[in-house]
Order: C-alpha cells, then sequence, then structure tokens
C-alpha cells in the first residue's frame, strides 16, 4: 500500500496549460475521487501517477520514491479504464491471468491470485466463459479483476462505470466500495459524476479548468463549500443562486435581490456579509427550501410554481421567484400544481454566502476555525 502526493505538479501541452499547480496528498489505503466537469484535467492527472503522461514540473510521489521518471511498469499501479478491452477469444480466467503470464510471474502464484480475486468479486462461475457470454457489469468486473490479480500499491480508475446502465451503474459502484473496504488499498477514481464522488470517495477533489478547488470529505464538500463552484458542483438538484445586495446592517440587515426578493442575515454570516450595498449570491440547496409562511427571524419569498415534477414521496418544484428560476424539493403532500402561487421558506442555518466577483464563499468565523 502507499500514498500518493502531487507536490506543485504543472501539466503543459504545447501552450495549453491542463493541470496547474496541483498539490494533493492521498493517504495510504483512501479512496480518493477526483471529479469535476469534462475536460478539467482529471484523467491527465490520473495518467502521470500512472505514469502514460510525462509531468511539466513538480513532484509526484509513490510513497516516499519520487515516480517523475519511474517507466509506468515500474510504478506498482494497475489502472481500469472506461473501455474495458478484454481479449475476446481467451477465457475469463486467460484474461484474468494473461498480465501475470507476460511479468513471467509462477504459475502456482497466478493460480492463486486468480482465484482469489475470482473469489473477491465473484467471478467464480464465470471463469470459463468467454468475454462475449458475459453481461456489460460483469465485463467491467472482469477488468476490475485484471487490476486486482495484480495486486498494485495503488488502483487508478478512470470513469470506469460510464458505459454501463443506470442501473448496474449502482451496483458496481456497490461492488467497488466493497472492494476498497476488502483490499484496503489506495484508490484514486476519476469521475465527473458527483453522485458517484459523493457516494464512494472518503475524500473527494474537485477541479475546474485545470484547477484544484477543493479537498475534503463527502459532507465537508455539501456543508461548507469554500467557492460558488464548489457549491454547484457538489449535490442535486444543484444549489440555487439569487444575486444579492446587503440592504441595512445590524440584526436588520437583508439580502436584497430582484423583484423585492428579500430575507434576513442570519447571525452567523451578519459580519462577513459586509457594509450594506456590497453585492453577494445567496446559496440555499432545493432540499432546504419548504413551503410555508415564515415566522420572526425566519427567510421567505413568494414564488410561482412553473413545473411541478412528481417523484413519489417528494416533489420537485420549479419556482420563478427573483427573475429566475429557483428549483426547491418538497413534501409530495403538498400537491403543488402549475401556476399555485406560493411561499416559500429558506432554511437560513443552510444558507451559503460568495463574493459576487470571486465566487469564495463568505465563511462564517466559527466554522472557518473549526475547518
Ligand atoms: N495529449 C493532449 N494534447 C493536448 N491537449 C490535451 C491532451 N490530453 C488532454 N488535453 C487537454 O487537456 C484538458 C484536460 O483533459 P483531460 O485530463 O482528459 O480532462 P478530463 O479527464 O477531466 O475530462 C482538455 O482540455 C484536453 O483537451
Ligand atoms: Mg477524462
Amino acid at each position: 500500500m502507499a500514498t500518493v502526493t502531487f507536490d506543485h505538479v504543472n501539466k503543459i501541452f504545447g501552450d495549453f496549460h491542463a493541470v496547474q499547480d496541483l498539490n494533493l496528498e492521498i493517504a495510504d489505503g483512501e479512496f480518493m475521487v477526483l471529479v469535476g466537469p469534462s475536460g478539467c484535467g482529471k484523467t491527465t492527472s490520473l495518467r502521470m501517477i500512472a505514469g502514460l503522461e510525462e509531468i511539466t514540473s513538480g513532484e509526484l510521489r509513490i510513497g516516499d520514491r519520487v515516480v517523475n521518471d519511474v517507466p509506468p511498469k515500474d510504478r506498482d499501479i494497475a489502472m481500469v479504464f472506461q473501455s474495458y478491452a478484454l481479449y475476446p477469444h481467451m477465457s475469463v480466467r486467460e484474461n484474468l491471468a494473461f498480465g501475470l503470464k507476460l511479468r513471467k510471474v509462477p504459475k502456482a502464484e497466478i493460480e492463486r491470485r486468480v482465484n482469489e480475486a475470482a473469489e473477491t468479486i465473484q467471478l467464480q462461475k464465470l471463469l470459463d466463459r468467454k468475454p462475449k457470454e458475459l453481461s456489460g457489469g460483469q465485463r467491467q468486473r472482469v477488468a476490475l479483476g485484471r487490476a486486482i490479480v495484480r495486486e498494485p500499491a495503488v488502483f487508478l480508475m478512470d470513469e470506469p462505470l460510464s458505459n454501463l446502465d443506470a442501473k448496474l451503474r449502482v451496483q458496481t459502484r456497490a461492488e467497488i466500495a466493497r472492494l476498497h473496504q476488502r483490499l484496503g488499498t489506495t484508490m484514486v477514481y476519476v469521475t465527473h459524476d458527483q453522485i458517484e464522488a459523493m457516494t464512494m470517495g472518503t475524500r473527494i477533489a474537485v477541479m475546474s479548468e485545470g484547477l484544484l478547488q477543493q479537498v475534503g470529505t463527502p459532507q465537508t464538500l455539501y456543508d461548507t463549500p469554500l467557492n460558488r463552484f464548489v457549491a454547484g458542483f457538489i449535490g442535486s438538484p444543484s444549489m440555487n443562486f439569487v444575486d444579492v445586495t446587503v440592504d441595512g446592517s445590524g440584526a436588520d440587515a437583508r439580502l436584497v435581490g430582484a423583484s423585492d426578493w428579500s430575507i434576513p442575515i442570519p447571525e452567523r454570516l451578519r459580519s462577513t456579509a459586509g457594509v450594506s450595498g456590497r453585492k453577494l449570491v445567496a446559496g440555499f440547496r432545493p432540499e432546504h427550501l419548504d413551503i410555508g409562511e415564515a415566522g420572526e427571524g425566519q427567510g421567505s419569498f413568494r414564488a410561482r410554481a412553473d413545473v411541478v415534477e412528481y417523484l413519489g414521496n417528494e416533489e420537485l418544484l420549479h419556482l420563478s421567484a427573483a427573475e429566475q428560476d429557483i428549483v426547491a424539493i418538497v413534501n409530495s403532500s403538498h400537491r403543488v400544481r402549475p401556476g399555485d402561487i406560493v411561499d416559500m421558506i429558506v432554511t437560513l442555518s443552510k444558507l451559503h454566502l460568495f463574493d459576487a466577483e470571486t465566487g469564495a464563499a463568505m465563511t462564517p468565523e466559527t466554522t472557518a476555525a473549526a475547518a
């Protein structure tokens, strides 16, 4: 097992800066997810760990060893890709054993590892089948198995579930999480899917345009995003954002948006919100809105329901307020109909504020000290 450390790592393709000054320490045995929109530099970062991409500057370490110039085969890593090209004419057993044979691992050892891997991911009954006799999910398991038999110090996975249908994706997701629990090997997992990141990661590193935005546990990213990008990327449906201006001061200070949209500034954010007239962005998640009239000190606004998506126990409301779309998730017993005018309460304890220009979160001092 091993740690993986990016120390001021850069990757430049021609004149394109794909990964910028990346500093990230992946602990031994950790399940680290790199997540971000397409093109943000996830695969490039993973390929640098694998040794498939040269590092332009900085230092990459696996354990205590600087691996910048170590060839891939000497890095003690195994990689699983999105396209899991198996050898079609070989059985599952032969597919699992092939890489080990190439490395001249003794026969008895190959057999032990193949059987162990097959047991770990429940391939025992499939060992004599050919890839074409397997489902997509089973094939992806064989691809995982090929990585497992290597018994690497670090697993690298690049969107390994993207070719699977939704149901299989959920199953295989849980399987990979179980695999990690069982083996305890360091894993670096790349995905553009924030739900995958949230459900699988011990910690998550969020990237955007070649820059690391924030690293933390799923709960840290959800509760205290450091900037607007992370706030909008983590959570589904996404956080709502309303452009606001600070109005007034002290206990009477409010956040005022378009069309008389206005809520009080909760006490914990008052000192960082700044003076009257300051431009901010208020952020609140769909699940932190509810229908009802606000009492003393609560925040509420009136909205029109444009579209209602019934989800069974909940309904998703697409609302118009502050001259924009706002999404809310409420209990479906409200039975809101399109066109209804509803009063929405904002859970002020869950309100986020961001600088309108930089997007940086206004962190309440108590949280900043605790983080
Ligand atoms: N070999 C390359 N040459 C030039 N640009 C590249 C190369 N590989 C990747 N890029 C660019 O670097 C950026 C990051 O790519 P990548 O790491 O694959 O993103 P992600 O995996 O997050 O979708 C993209 O803009 C991509 O076009
Ligand atoms: Mg990629």
